[in-house]
């Protein structure tokens, strides 16, 4: 069968990089993201992104997504009836690579008129740094997939948003009664004990994927504001 991998973009713009990968395999097309010489994600066996974006559901409402990565969490918050979404991204050139609409996803996402992109650092817009103009809550949810999670972080700088201080300053960005829903590359009993004692209402819910033949239990965690 014809194997085929093609280097769609890669960019160093923004200090790390950033390279959008097609693996071909007879019919099969799969798009790759890599974030410093590490997988981040494909299109494969987007699961667990779909079911960061059910969490918040049945009305996730005008919601802030950080990051874009290949869009399918944003897509699907769209598919599940949000409002509109104000989707934070790090890389600028992955912005401009939606634009360009590099991925079907990622094109559709940058077409879309309830879809607003904006090229930053969503864990300092939530510490309460205003860098984005014109961008604040509070929101009716939060949707977070910036990193691998609490317990391996790819960008160093992102540690602050998965702390007890962090996740506080992030829930005060959401109306009362709104809901944070947070992407993990497994489950941390540190973030969970974090996370039930600021929420006695706070869920962990494990979603189960094969990756070339090795198990992943990744996990998405949810925290509500109070009403
Ligand atoms: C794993 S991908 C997100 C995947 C996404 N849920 C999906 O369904 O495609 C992580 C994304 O977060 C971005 N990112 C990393 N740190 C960030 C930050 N502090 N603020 C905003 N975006 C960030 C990365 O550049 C990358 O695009």
């Amino acid at each position: 069968m014809h194997e085929e991998t093609v280097t769609l973009a890669r960019s160093d713009a923004d200090g790390y990089e950033i390279a959008l990968r097609r693996r071909l395999i007879g019919d099969t097309v799969t798009d790759e993201l890599i974030i410093n010489g590490t997988f981040a994600m494909d299109s494969a066996r987007t699961m667990s992104e779909i079911a960061l974006a059910e969490a918040l559901s049945p009305e996730p409402g005008h919601v802030l997504v950080g990051g874009l990565g290949l869009g399918f969490t944003a897509d699907h918050l769209l598919t599940i009836g949000a409002t509109h979404l104000d989707i934070v991204e790090l890389s600028g050139p992955l912005i401009e690579w939606a634009q360009d609409g590099l991925t079907p996803t990622l094109a559709r996402l940058a077409a879309d008129p309830r879809v607003t992109i904006r090229h930053g650092d969503v864990a300092t817009l939530l510490a309460g740094q205003p860098t984005l103009p014109g961008l604040f809550g509070p929101w009716d949810s939060i949707c977070i997939d910036i990193d691998n999670g609490p317990d391996f972080l790819i960008h160093e700088d992102n540690a602050r948003l998965y702390t007890p201080e962090g996740i506080r300053a992030a829930i005060g960005h959401l109306h009362p009664g709104g809901k944070m829903a947070i992407w993990s590359q497994g489950p941390s009993k540190e973030f969970w004990y974090d996370l039930t004692s600021i929420d006695p209402h706070a869920t962990e819910r494990l979603v189960i994927v094969e990756r070339a033949n090795r198990r992943m239990d990744y996990a998405i965690y949810t925290v509500h504001r109070p009403e």
